[in-house]
């Protein structure tokens, strides 16, 4: 069952082609990885998708209804969450304040909306951080801050801009393992990601793409070997 269905995406800024015909789809309860050099459109493509940039033109399907053109509130609502590549927490507003902003979409009882906030900030294994207001947090901990928000409005389908973009190199396990275990909860997930191992070790798929242009697109270990990858992007990449 494919989840979401992208078809010859596209959007222009000036002269740049951020997006360029983009189509691939995602199958439901998988990950799919993003790869890409800085500027390759991979975060315009979320904002294509969440409706927060409006394409130029293209098709997106997310349980075979289109969601081409509609608001970031009805895309979210329909249960397509994201977490941001600059992440935007409310700062002096607690951690658990933050996640029930994000669990008040789908829940307006106050106390069920704290307990389904706690429930997930439990998950992002951060109980004892939610009465801390979000600027103490650390970075690795805002990811999962960010995380825990995205996952409070329930979503059917996750996208996460570089969960573990400039966090130190210990404390990326951690998230990497938060990932696998969001995936074993059902959700669906689609991740911007730097870390070339990282993406072969989660990935059921990936989609590499390359000054807008979606270069290559099939599971980790064909795409290790696709030459336009390796010239594009896994130049520097000898651990596999
Ligand atoms: N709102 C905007 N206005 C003008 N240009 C934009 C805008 N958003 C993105 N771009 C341009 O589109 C291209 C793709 O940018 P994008 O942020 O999608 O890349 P990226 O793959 O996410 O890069 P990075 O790895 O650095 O995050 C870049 O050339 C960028 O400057
Ligand atoms: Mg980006």
């Amino acid at each position: 069952m494919k989840i979401l269905l992208v078809e010859n995406l596209s959007r222009s800024f000036g002269g740049i082609k951020a997006n360029d015909d983009i189509s691939f789809s995602v199958d439901q309860g998988s990950i799919l990885g993003i790869i890409g050099p800085n500027g390759a459109g991979k975060s315009t493509l979320f904002d294509l998708i969440t409706g927060y940039t409006k394409a130029d033109r293209g098709k997106v399907e997310f349980f075979k209804k289109n969601i081409f053109g509609l608001s970031p509130d009805k895309i979210s609502n329909l249960g397509v969450g994201r977490t941001f590549q600059k992440l935007k927490p409310f700062a002096d507003q607690t951690l658990l304040e933050n996640v029930m902003i994000g669990a008040f979409v789908k829940e307006q009882n106050i106390k069920k909306a704290r307990d389904k906030a706690l429930e997930i900030i439990d998950f992002v294994d951060l109980i004892e951080k939610r009465h801390h207001f979000a600027k103490e947090l650390s970075t690795g901990q805002r990811k999962r801050l960010e995380m825990a928000r995205a996952m409070a409005i329930e979503p059917k389908l996750l996208l996460m801009d570089e969960v573990t973009g400039g966090v130190d190199q210990k404390t990326i396990p951690g998230l990497v393992e938060l990932i696998k275990k969001l995936k074993k909860t059902g959700v669906t997930i689609i991740t911007i990601e730097h870390n070339i191992n990282i993406i072969m070790e989660i990935s059921d798929n990936v989609l590499a793409l390359d000054q807008g242009r979606s270069i290559a697109f099939g599971p980790p270990k064909d795409i290790q070997k696709n030459k336009e990858v390796i010239d594009s992007y896994l130049g520097t990449f000898d651990a596999a």
